[in-house]
């Protein structure tokens, strides 16, 4: 397996394995992976010839006061899970690469970003559809996977390809959990013992809200207040950020269930946020 600093490597190794007529998969990712990430370079691996996994802590989707500096980083350890994956190459560029000093255009993907976590975190996704529309340049991918964890970045890049006619096929894939329940993330190191504990609360809550959903319950706010119970018990380590429904394709606010819906929060624990959510289809 190959590890690529630059764009333009990428973009020969992928010619040339175009011109044998091989299928490529992109996983983009932060580092630091785990079986979240691992599940979909899996997936990529079934579904294409050559997998490339992009590793790049991306500095324009953190805001000002957020965890840029400290976010968790192990390129050693991501090598060997790629590795073991069975992935290609790898792209793991510096900041400086992906942008010049003068760098200045931006994918804005509109309403579907001004919800949920574009609401605490108003750049995120600006940074996110741009980072990842740069990887889709690069690598010229004929699939690339996003996994169901982060729900809106999966709407968001949906949005984004269907909007700018970009030529692939992107693939959700299923939230991987701790046998607890707890989703599986980079940030969950941040955590202390009494704080792992008390995130539970996330998993918790969205597990009710979904057993009241499957249970035949169409009312939102009612959904939505047992949540912010099971999540207030876990006060104050547990504070919440967000506790919202959306219809599921445009991220707009709507507490009836009546389609294809999302029920998503956002925790902080201390100091560390959180996010879990369902999709009702
Ligand atoms: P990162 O947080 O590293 O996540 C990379 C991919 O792994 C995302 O598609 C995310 O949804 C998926 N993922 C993370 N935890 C998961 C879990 N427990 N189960 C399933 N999938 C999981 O998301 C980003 O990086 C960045 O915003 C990125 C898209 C790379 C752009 O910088």
């Amino acid at each position: 397996m190959q590890i690529e600093k630059t764009a333009a490597g990428v973009r020969a190794q992928v010619k040339a394995w175009k011109k044998e007529g091989l299928s490529v998969g992109l996983v983009p990712t932060m580092g630091y992976l785990h079986e979240g990430h691992k599940s979909l370079i899996d997936r990529a691996v079934e579904e294409n010839d050559r997998v490339v996994v992009s590793i790049f802590v991306n500095p324009i989707q953190f805001g000002p006061t957020e965890d840029l500096e400290t976010y968790p980083r192990d390129l050693e350890a991501d090598r060997k899970l790629c590795e073991q994956a069975g992935a290609s190459l790898i792209f793991a560029p510096e900041a400086s690469e992906m942008y010049s000093e003068d760098f200045s255009t931006f994918v804005d993907a509109g309403k579907v970003t001004e919800e949920l976590c574009g609401k605490s975190r108003p750049t995120h996704f600006r940074g996110v559809c741009t980072v990842v529309n740069k990887l889709f340049n690069i690598v010229a991918p004929d699939r690339a996977y996003f996994g169901q964890k982060d729900a809106q970045q999966l709407a968001v890049i949906r949005r984004m390809v269907r909007d700018l006619n970009m030529d692939l096929e992107i693939i959700g894939c299923p939230i991987i959990r701790e046998e607890d329940g707890l989703a599986k993330s980079s940030r969950n190191t941040y955590l202390s013992d009494e704080e792992r504990k008390a995130a539970l609360v996330l998993s918790k809550a969205i597990f009710a809200a979904k057993a009241m959903a499957e249970g035949g319950e169409k009312d939102g706010d009612k959904i939505l207040e047992t949540m912010k119970n099971i999540i207030k018990k876990a006060e104050p380590l547990a504070r919440i950020d967000y506790v919202e429904m959306v219809r599921w394709d445009t991220i707009e606010i709507h507490h009836t269930i009546d389609g294809p819906t999302l029920i998503a929060i956002a925790v902080f624990i201390g100091k560390t946020r959180l996010i879990d959510n369902v999709l009702l289809q």
